[in-house]
C-alpha cells in the first residue's frame, strides 16, 4: 500500500519553491485561502502564483494523504485493478495524479482540467521534474466544458471539488464523470457532514445509473448511517518544518479527516466489512464499529475466541475486515 507522505520528488519540488519566498507573505496567503474556503468561497482566492504555492504548501500534503488511503482502499478491495489511463478533474496543482501515479505503476496517461490558471501553472512546474508526469496533459476551463471533449479514462477522481460547484451542477457534472468513466471514479470530500452529503448525493446517482460501490461500502444499498452520524475517515500524516510554519502548528504530524466513495461499472469480487471508527480494545473484548453488508454492526470480539481477538486487535478505522485466507 502507499505510503500517505508526499512522494520525495514532489516534496523536493515545493521545497525549491518555498526557497527566496517571504514565510510570512505564504502564511498570510494560505491564511487567507483557508478562510475564503470556510466561508464557502472555494478557489476563486488562488489568483497569483504565489497563492498557488501557499495553498500547495499548507494543502497538498493532506488531500494527497486522503487520495492516497482512498486508492488503497480500492486496491485492497481490486487489486486486479490496473488503470492505464487517468483524468483528474478539478485537479489543482496536481494533487490526485501524484497520488494515482503513485498507487498505480500501470498509468501511462495523465489528463487533469481545472479552471484556475494559477493551479494549473504550479502543476505543471512541479511536474515539470518528474520523468513521469512531465508529459501530462492539463487542459483550462470549466469541468464539464473541458470534460464535454475528454477521452474517457479507466480512472477518473474528483478530490476536494465538487463542494466548490452548485447542486445542479454537481449532478450533470457527476453524470459527465461517470460518462468518462471506463472503470473507477472516485470521489474525496473533506470529512465534514456536508463532505459526506455530497458523497452521498453522488453515491446515490450514480448506484442509479448502473455504479457499484468498491469502496468504502460493503453493500449498493442506502447509507445505514443516521444524522447526526456521518461516514468519514482520518490519516495521518507527518508535517514537514516548512508545512509546520506556514500553519503555525506545533505538532510534527495532521489528521485529515475525509469522506469518499470509488464507484465501478463492474461490481467487486469482495465486499469487506469497514470499520467505521477506531476500535475499543480492552483485555475482554474488542469492540468495533462496523458497516458490514448486512447494515450497521457494533462487532464485540471476546479475548476467549483467541484467533479472531488478535485480528480484531490490529483493526483502524478506515480498514476492511478481510476474510481470512
Ligand atoms: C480545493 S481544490 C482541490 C484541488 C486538488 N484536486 C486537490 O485535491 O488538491 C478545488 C479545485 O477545483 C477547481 N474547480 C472548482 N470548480 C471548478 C469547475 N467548475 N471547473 C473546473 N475546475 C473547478 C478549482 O479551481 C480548484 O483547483
Amino acid at each position: 500500500m502507499t505510503a500517505p507522505d508526499l512522494p520525495a520528488e514532489l516534496k523536493a519540488a515545493l521545497d525549491a519553491r518555498l526557497e527566496g519566498l517571504s514565510r510570512s507573505d505564504a502564511a498570510d496567503r494560505a491564511a487567507a485561502i483557508s478562510k475564503t474556503y470556510r466561508d464557502g468561497g472555494g478557489s476563486s482566492a488562488i489568483r497569483a502564483g504565489t497563492d498557488a504555492l501557499a495553498y500547495a504548501l499548507a494543502r497538498m500534503p493532506a488531500t494527497y494523504a486522503a487520495v492516497t488511503a482512498s486508492l488503497n482502499a480500492l486496491r485492497e478491495v481490486n487489486p486486479q485493478f490496473a488503470p492505464k489511463s487517468l483524468l483528474d478533474v478539478g485537479a489543482g496543482p496536481g494533487t490526485a495524479t501524484w497520488a494515482a501515479a503513485e498507487a498505480f505503476s500501470s498509468l501511462q496517461n495523465f489528463s487533469l482540467v481545472d479552471a484556475n490558471r494559477a493551479l494549473r501553472a504550479l502543476a505543471l512546474d512541479l511536474a515539470g521534474g518528474s520523468v513521469r508526469l512531465r508529459e501530462l496533459d492539463y487542459h483550462q476551463g470549466e469541468a464539464r466544458a473541458a470534460l464535454a471533449d475528454a477521452e474517457a479514462a479507466d480512472l477518473v477522481v474528483a478530490s476536494y471539488m465538487i463542494g466548490e460547484i452548485g447542486e445542479v451542477e454537481r449532478k450533470a457534472l457527476t453524470e459527465l464523470m461517470w460518462a468518462k468513466t471506463r472503470d473507477t471514479l472516485l470521489i474525496v470530500e473533506p470529512g465534514t457532514p456536508a463532505g459526506y452529503a455530497r458523497i452521498i448525493a453522488v453515491r446515490e446517482q450514480l448506484i442509479a445509473s448502473g455504479a457499484h460501490v468498491a469502496a468504502p461500502c460493503p453493500h449498493d444499498g442506502k447509507c445505514p448511517l443516521q444524522a447526526p452520524d456521518w461516514c468519514h475517515f482520518t490519516q495521518r500524516l507527518p508535517r514537514s518544518r516548512a508545512h509546520r510554519l506556514l500553519k503555525s502548528a506545533e505538532l510534527p504530524f495532521e489528521d485529515e479527516k475525509f469522506s469518499y466513495a470509488a464507484l465501478s461499472r463492474a461490481p467487486p469480487t469482495q465486499r469487506p466489512a469497514r470499520v467505521l471508527a477506531q476500535p475499543v480494545a480492552t483485555k475482554v473484548e474488542v469492540t468495533a464499529k462496523l458497516c458490514t453488508p448486512d447494515g450497521l454492526d457494533i462487532a464485540k470480539v471476546p479475548h476467549r475466541a483467541k484467533a479472531a481477538y488478535a485480528r480484531a486487535r490490529r483493526w483502524r478505522w478506515g480498514d476492511a475486515v478481510m476474510e481470512e485466507g
